[in-house]
């Protein structure tokens, strides 16, 4: 069995959905949620899909070794960061393999602070004419990861950060359970 690992900082709708995804997955587990926020939706999903949902604080995260070994024990083989707001450890890197996603056509809006609205905000402003996904390796900066999958939408004039955020929301819907099991395929 391949165990992940999902972290998510809001309302963890990817979550939810990468979880009914591998639901009845052969050899994939989804073996718990974390989350740095006590109220953060996710949580509850994860509850309510009958996954194990575990929050911690900034000092477990960044200044022990406690949690690395927790997940250790678990055979964790992959962490996907899904609207997981925290800089990832070094140490974390070092132990584990990570995904992020990111809604926007990174290199470009990402980086710290560049999290979900604020980052349609300035794709908005910038008036551009299209914007995207990037699901990526992460490494040690913020957003600047290998590159797994890119795929992009178009913007129009009248979005506001809240549709954008919609279209968004499906191709991430679309594509990233479905980018995550390809990643696991290609290196087993
Ligand atoms: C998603 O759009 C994800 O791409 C984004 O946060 C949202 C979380 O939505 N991630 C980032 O901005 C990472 N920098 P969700 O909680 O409904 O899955």
């Amino acid at each position: 069995m391949r165990n992940i690992a999902i972290f998510a900082s809001g309302s963890g709708s990817n979550a939810e959905n990468i979880i009914r995804y591998f639901k009845n997955h052969p050899d994939v587990i989804i073996d718990s949620v974390w989350s740095n926020k006590k109220e953060a939706y996710v949580l509850q999903r994860a509850k309510n899909l009958g996954v194990e949902s575990n929050y911690f604080t900034r000092q477990e995260y960044y200044d022990s070794d406690q949690m690395i070994r927790e997940l250790q024990k678990r055979n964790i083989e992959l962490i996907v960061l899904a609207g997981f707001l925290w800089l990832v450890p070094p140490e974390f890197i070092d132990a584990f393999e990570i995904i992020n996603i990111h809604p926007a056509l990174l290199p470009n809006y990402g980086g710290k602070g560049m999290y979900g609205s604020r980052v349609h905000e300035s794709v908005i402003s910038n008036k551009e004419s299209e914007s995207g996904i990037t699901i990526h390796l992460v490494n040690k900066e913020y957003d600047k990861g290998e590159h797994l999958l890119q795929v992009k939408c178009p913007v129009f004039p009248e979005d506001t950060p809240d549709t954008l955020a919609a279209r968004i929301h499906e191709l991430e819907y679309e594509y990233f359970p479905a980018a995550i099991e390809d990643f696991l395929n290609r290196k087993s």
